[in-house]
């Protein structure tokens, strides 16, 4: 059997070049078989992308003013999720009929947060699952976490996103169950991040008892409304979470400690405003989320309001 036909080169605007559009621009430039830039607010030339056994420093095009952008094949959404709205400017120049939007970021409302400006753009909600680290501006680290870097849903458009990432180092899969994959990842979010953004403390919070059974209550809420979502969440779905969490390392971070310790707004509405507000939609309580996002809204509002 002859190998399958190499796919034509596409075009690709990575929207966000921090840790996790850094990286996905990285390992997409090392293979070389796309047309990429970047959309950044400060011009770049190149980009260092680590990852293990390896570092590379890879010419990068990058654009500084939507003004000079054009309609393209694929659009990569890797801004933090309330970055969404103020890269609108962005993806209205590179979205035309045939654009395909990819949004790598936490959370649910991956298609609802860029719809306003994407015109007829077809969506690739993408999870990701690999560690980014951004060194500096133009300076990357991967970190392989799992058997897979990326998911995203087994139809058409998941599969022409995870065959842009063919011949990279990034390990795109397709899922049937996507959005069973989507809730693992949020109830990780909704029980590791507030924790350590409100105590101000890394993953070894999650070890004291009292915390660990207030996150088993969060995690409880939650289950019940991604059941209701449709997710296949286990009966004890919540103890499997906690057992994965306490698997990390007790001195890492979560992005949302590092966003708290550093006067930046927080990812608080993707991942517990979701939780909450798909609770009101199928008429089940969530409590302690609302609790935990009411606390997280008023430490965001006070950095937007200082920045
Ligand atoms: N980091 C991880 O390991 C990890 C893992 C899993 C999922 N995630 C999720 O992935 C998403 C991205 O996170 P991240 O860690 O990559 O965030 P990040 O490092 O803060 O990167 C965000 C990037 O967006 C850029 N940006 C923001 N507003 C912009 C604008 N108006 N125009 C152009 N660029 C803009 C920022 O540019 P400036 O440099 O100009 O500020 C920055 O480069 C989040 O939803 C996060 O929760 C992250």
């Amino acid at each position: 059997m002859s190998p399958p036909a190499a796919q034509p080169p596409s075009t690709i605007a990575v929207i966000g070049l921090g840790s996790i559009g850094g990286i996905a621009a990285g390992c997409l430039l090392t293979a070389g078989l796309h047309d990429l830039f970047a959309c950044v607010r400060r011009p770049l030339q190149s980009l260092t992308l680590d990852r293990p056994g390896s570092s590379a420093t890879l010419p990068l095009r990058a654009l500084t003013s939507p003004d000079a952008a054009q309609p393209v094949d694929w659009v990569l959404v890797c801004t933090k999720t309330h970055e969404t709205e103020a890269i609108g400017p962005w993806l209205q120049r590179l979205c035309g009929p045939a654009t395909r939007v990819a949004v790598l970021q936490n959370g649910l409302g991956h298609a609802e947060r860029v719809a306003p400006f994407i015109g007829g753009a077809a969506v690739v909600p993408a999870i990701v699952y690999y560690n980014g680290e951004r060194l500096a501006p133009d300076h990357v680290r991967l970190t392989p976490v799992g058997e897979r870097d990326v998911a995203v849903s087994d139809d058409a458009t998941g599969r022409a996103f995870a065959a842009l990432f063919d011949g990279t180092p990034l390990r795109v899969a397709t899922s049937a169950e996507f959005t069973t994959l989507l809730w693992r990842k949020l109830l990780i979010n909704a029980a590791a991040n507030p924790m350590t953004a409100l105590t101000r403390q890394r993953q070894a919070v999650l070890r004291r008892p009292d915390i660990h059974a207030l996150c088993l209550t969060v995690l409880g809420e939650a289950v019940a409304v991604g059941r209701a979502e449709g997710a296949a969440l286990a009966e004890d779905e919540a103890e499997r979470i906690m057992a994965a969490l306490l698997t990390y390392a007790p001195g890492l971070g979560t992005s949302m400690y590092f966003d708290t310790l550093a006067g930046r707004p927080l990812e608080a509405d993707a991942i517990l405003g979701a939780i909450v507000a798909a609770g009101e939609r199928h008429g089940i309580p969530t409590p302690c989320n609302q609790t935990l996002l009411t606390l997280l809204r008023a430490i965001s509002d006070a950095a937007k309001t200082a920045g």
